[in-house]
């Protein structure tokens, strides 16, 4: 597929020729100050940071948001210092600023790079009205493990998804001109493969053969870097034995070599310092050395580049070329950044939030970030006008707060609007009963089972909105058991027991196992954590105003036990098959110890997952006939298109998104099973037929090979186009030299 980036900035070098001659005039300690990034939150920041920001000893601050506060700062950096230098200021405006989206796996559900384009600029207006200027975002780390807390701000298990969403971010936040009022400087995060974590554990070791580094966790990176971001943030990692911060391999040879990026590259949080406690470096000045030898331009928080470099340079330990590389970059984004001219961000009052479209757009995003997993006998749409009364339970159906979820600092919960809010807005009070039944998600005290049950019991049906408060996901809150929490199961088993109709919805920053959920409703909606907008969208769907459409862009677990998987796998030399599968029930007692026509599963939870990379049903129903491609064979520098036939066979209006996938089943290394390589959104009324076509070009065959060459390899592939990652219509061409 085409590549959906475009590069947004730099337009000239004049820059870069404003920072040259700010470096020129400066001295050690100020060109390590550049380097030096601090937390500007807490008490009094001017007056604890304000002398060090006059000697020119801080290049940037991170975490103050205030105004005033930073109306002061700067004028401290560029009145009080030596050398006028602004600030770069900087925030995690990682899903909304003040407004809240969904987080980045509910956008990715929508696979609309509009839609997460237009989030990513919302944010970064309202941010840049506070004075923040830099946000260090988008996350692509590909995420396969639901146990890792951070899956929720990630844009999901697949490389071309998360790459395309990735570089809309990117596109959204710094606009076609980092001067241009109402823009923050991006930086994508975290280099690299930080999701691959040890056990779903934040911050836990990585394993990455150079193959899959390159071809499933890279791509992202390179995509967002297309696109234009400014900066790159290193992983907490410790990836192949060498911490991603201490990696010259992955930031000097990969990053500024193989991908002549010539941008900053910031550490994460004292991951500078922690290359110490990895066992990397033997104390601080070590440390520094080490992070700028690999290609580290600045350091958040542990202070190691200012403390170190300046007399490590004096004692000829560090080339001094180095270090005004790297100051370089910095001054060079501050100077794009038009923080030279214009340091106070005054230009950018304009762009102060415009609240109502903020509101209209969440809600957008919202709707589609929902997935409608299950939806038996047409339980949903519910009749808003046949209903006398709705059931509202659950500990997240009020909670203004929870409902958006992990990083949001600023994020402004008075703008939220939440499900029974919504409900009772749109069926008024009195046709509304509402229940929590559980205080927290968390909670095991039944004692308002008993009322729940009740409403229940006088209404038509029953909405029970369940899942994780925003704090048991997002970085370092990871799960090792992916169950709902608390007594929510027995809260569905009661309510279940009451025969009404049970919609779920489940609110959540990581993909939960849902057997035994699914058991006990009639439909259920995963929502994620929607944002302030939840409730609205939620209603939308719920009384069939707006057809669901999302699709999932991770695989969901059966059980912990299967975890990683990802829809993108190796085939095996034992590939599973559905009537092969040996359930462990059926296992005799005493039998024989067997290998044969054994393969890759587990003997109690089989192979497949609950469900399937791009999945998600609709109230509507869609056919596929017809995968055919324009030619059975491609020559190098050819196209072959591939077209199916989409029909909405249902009896409503709908939005399906068409998926693509191929396979290499024979290629210098092993391929994945599938993989996405293109997908459309496509609106259709029902009745209505629509070709889709996607044109396929050496490009999407090529991978990284055994000699690190990305280059497609002659020989068939294998096509497929559905609705989901488990398509049948299958079609096959050949690749010839
Ligand atoms: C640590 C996180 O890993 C990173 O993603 C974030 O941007 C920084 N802290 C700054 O808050």
């Amino acid at each position: 597929m085409a590549d959906a980036a475009h590069a947004a900035a730099p337009q000239t070098d004049a820059p870069q020729r404003r920072a040259e001659a700010v470096l020129a005039r400066m001295t050690l300690e100020e060109k390590a100050g550049q380097l030096h990034t601090v937390d500007a939150s807490g008490p009094d920041p001017a007056g604890r940071l304000g002398p060090e920001i006059a000697s020119g000893r801080i290049g940037a601050v991170i975490n103050q948001v205030d105004p005033a506060t930073l109306r002061e700062l700067q004028r401290i950096a560029v009145e009080d210092s030596r050398l006028g230098v602004p600030l770069l200021v900087s925030r995690d405006v990682i899903h909304g600023f003040n407004t809240i989206f969904p987080l980045p796996i509910g956008q990715a559900c929508s696979w609309n790079p509009d839609l997460v384009r237009d989030c990513a600029r919302a944010a970064a207006g309202e941010a840049a009205a506070s004075g923040v200027r830099w946000t260090f975002a988008p996350m692509v780390d590909i995420a396969r493990d639901a146990r890792w807390g951070r899956i929720a701000e990630s844009l999901g298990e697949d490389p071309l998804l998360a790459s395309i969403l990735g570089a809309a971010m990117v596109e959204g936040f710094q606009g076609e001109d980092l001067a241009a009022p109402g823009t923050l400087a991006a930086c994508v995060k975290h280099f690299a493969g930080y999701g691959a974590s040890e056990g779903g554990r934040d911050y836990d070791a990585t394993n990455i053969p150079d193959n899959e580094l390159r071809n499933t966790y890279l791509p992202p990176f390179k995509a967002a870097l297309k696109a234009g971001a400014a900066s790159v943030m290193t992983s907490f990692g410790d990836i192949d034995g060498v911490p991603a911060t201490g990696n010259a391999y992955l930031l000097g040879d990969i990053l500024r070599g193989e991908w002549d990026f010539d941008g900053v590259v910031i550490s994460d949080w004292d991951s500078i310092g922690q290359l110490i406690t990895h066992g990397l470096s033997e104390d601080m000045a070590a440390a520094a050395r080490e992070a700028a030898e690999a290609g580290v331009d600045m350091d958040m928080m542990s202070s190691a580049f200012i403390e170190h470099l300046p007399e490590m340079i004096r004692a000829g330990a560090v080339d001094e070329a180095r270090l005004d590389a790297m100051a370089l970059r910095v001054l060079t984004l501050k100077a794009a950044l038009g923080l030279f001219d214009d340091p106070y961000g005054q230009a950018h009052q304009d762009a102060a939030p415009c609240v109502e479209a903020a509101r209209d757009l969440a809600r957008r995003a919202a709707r589609e970030s929902l997935v409608l997993l299950k939806n038996d006998a047409g339980a949903l749409p519910l009749d808003f006008g046949a209903i006398d009364r709705l059931a509202v339970v659950g500990p997240m159906a009020d909670q203004p707060y929870e409902q958006m979820g992990t990083w949001v600092f600023d994020g402004d919960e008075t703008r939220s609007i939440t499900p029974l809010e919504a409900l009772q807005d749109t069926l008024g009070e009195d046709r509304v009963a509402f229940a929590p039944a559980l205080e927290t998600t968390r909670s095991r005290d039944r004692s308002g089972f008993k009322a729940a049950v009740e409403a229940a019991g006088m209404s038509d049906a029953v909405l029970v909105c369940l899942g994780e408060e925003a704090i048991l996901s997002g970085e370092a809150h990871c799960r090792a058991d992916i169950t709902l929490p608390g007594a929510q199961l027995e809260l569905l088993e009661a309510l279940r027991e009451t025969g009404k109709p049970v919609v779920a919805v489940i609110m959540a920053g990581r993909p939960l196992t849902l057997a035994p959920v699914l058991e006990r409703v009639d439909a259920l909606i995963y929502a994620w954590h929607a944002g302030n907008m939840a409730g609205p969208a939620l209603v939308d769907v719920v009384c069939g105003a707006f057809s669901p459409a999302g699709k999932l862009p991770v695989s969901f677990p059966r059980s912990v036990g299967q975890i990683p998987i990802h829809y993108n796998r190796k085939n095996t030399g034992r590939p599973p098959e559905a009537e092969r599968i040996l359930h462990i029930d059926d296992i005799e007692v005493g039998a024989n110890q067997t290998s044969f026509g054994m393969s890759a599963f587990h003997l109690d939870d089989g192979y497949t997952p609950q469900f399937p990379f791009g999945f998600g049903l609709s109230y509507t129903r869609f056919e596929y006939a017809d995968l055919t491609l324009s030619a059975d064979e491609m020559t190098r520098g050819d196209t072959v298109t591939a077209s199916v036939t989409v029909t909405n066979a249902g009896d409503r209006e709908g939005t399906e998104i068409v998926q693509l996938y191929i396979r290499d089943p024979a290629a210098s290394l092993t391929r994945p099973v599938r993989e996405l390589k293109g997908f459309q959104r496509v609106s259709l009324k029902a009745g209505e037929r629509r070709t889709v076509r996607f044109d396929l070009t050496e490009a999407d065959l090529a991978f990284s090979g055994r000699d690190r060459r990305v280059r497609a390899e002659a020989g068939a592939f294998e096509v497929w186009a559905g609705g989901d990652s488990t398509a049948a219509l299958h079609a096959r061409f050949v690749l010839r030299d």
